[in-house]
């Protein structure tokens, strides 16, 4: 079962091929056959109308992998292949306990996250949104001139130097930045070869109250789960931007708002926010300081289809009792 119809057919295609070609029991000279199901309005309900009787499902979507479709599937679901390097949206306990094995789709997307990132701090920056804004109501040069912020010679703060982190930090070398901090449970090879500098977890409030812009690339968990909060971003300065491609439960909105209005901080680049969508009357909407994208970091055609096809690839490995490529641990 195929959770949405924008996976790219690629998915569809090694699936059907494979899984028919492919799962001979040579014992019982039987040879399984393949139907993928795919579906075209993504919501619980549509999904549980279908889910009864898979083996595996190609999980392409945020809605929950709760207990009522794990229920309604049937015990014969074997392999789940989540389309996203996050995971949090489903009980991987849970999941595990049924029998199911599980991968993930992590690092084929580092680059396109990490682009959109700074994609995301510059157009916040630079005020891209109060710029059109102002082209669109007739008006060219405002009194204050849309003056920006410089990310050459600023000092970046990293909340996560994973792979989208590490990606982050080297695409920002070349705005040639001053310094980059970064945080997290440990100090990374990668920040060495990077030229970062590790700020422990328990000193991380230099590094908020230090970086001009600050970047959050860590998972959601309930250790992350509204980290940046209050005391968060009164602790930036007034100057600095801050962009998050995570999660939306990693910042605490109405704080992060609070700290817009009020000039706590400068500008904010978000491709992930609380809820998802956002309602179109969400106050973030109504702030010029706001870039704010649809949860699309990962949506170029080349990291969708890498995603969909190591995706596939997890799950045929999975029902042929292979181990998985990219397993969650
Ligand atoms: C991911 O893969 O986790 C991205 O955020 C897209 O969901």
């Amino acid at each position: 079962l195929i959770t949405n119809s924008y996976v790219p057919n690629i998915a569809a295609d090694l699936l059907k091929e494979c899984v028919t070609n492919c799962i001979i029991s040579l014992h019982l000279f039987i040879i399984f056959s393949c139907e993928t199901i795919t579906i075209q309005n993504e919501t619980k309900e549509e999904i549980l109308s279908h889910i009864r009787g898979v083996s595996a499902l190609l999980w392409a979507t945020h809605i929950g992998l709760d207990n009522e479709l794990l229920d309604a599937a049937g015990p014969q679901l074997k392999m789940l292949g989540l389309m996203s390097a996050g995971y949090n949206h489903i009980d991987v306990a849970e999941i595990k306990k049924r029998g199911i094995k599980i991968s993930n789709t992590p690092k084929v997307l580092n680059a396109a996250v990490a682009d959109t990132a700074v994609l995301l701090a510059l157009a916040a920056s630079r005020r891209l949104r109060e710029g059109r804004v102002l082209i669109e109501s007739g008006r060219w040069n405002p009194s204050d001139w849309l003056l920006g912020q410089d990310i050459a010679g600023s000092t970046v703060g990293i909340i996560g130097l994973g792979g989208i982190g590490s990606a982050i930090a080297r695409r920002l070398l070349a705005f040639e930045v001053k310094q980059i901090l970064y945080t997290g449970h440990r100090e990374k090879p990668e920040g060495k070869e990077l030229d970062a500098k590790f700020v422990p977890l328990n000193e991380s409030d230099s590094l908020i109250k230090e970086s001009d812009f600050i970047f959050v690339s860590v998972p959601l968990t309930n250790e992350t789960e509204g980290m940046c909060n209050d005391e968060f971003f009164s602790k930036m300065k007034k100057t600095a931007v801050f962009v998050n491609t995570s999660r939306g439960q990693v910042v605490d909105q109405k704080a992060l708002v609070k700290a817009l209005k009020g000039g706590q901080i400068f500008a904010a680049g978000l491709d992930v926010m609380t809820p998802e969508p956002l309602p179109v009357n969400d106050e973030l909407l109504t702030l010029p300081n706001v870039v704010l994208l649809p949860h699309w970091g990962s949506a170029t055609v080349k990291t969708r289809e890498a995603m969909a096809k190591l995706t596939a690839e997890n799950i045929i490995k999975g029902l042929k009792g292979e181990p998985l490529i990219t397993p969650i641990p």
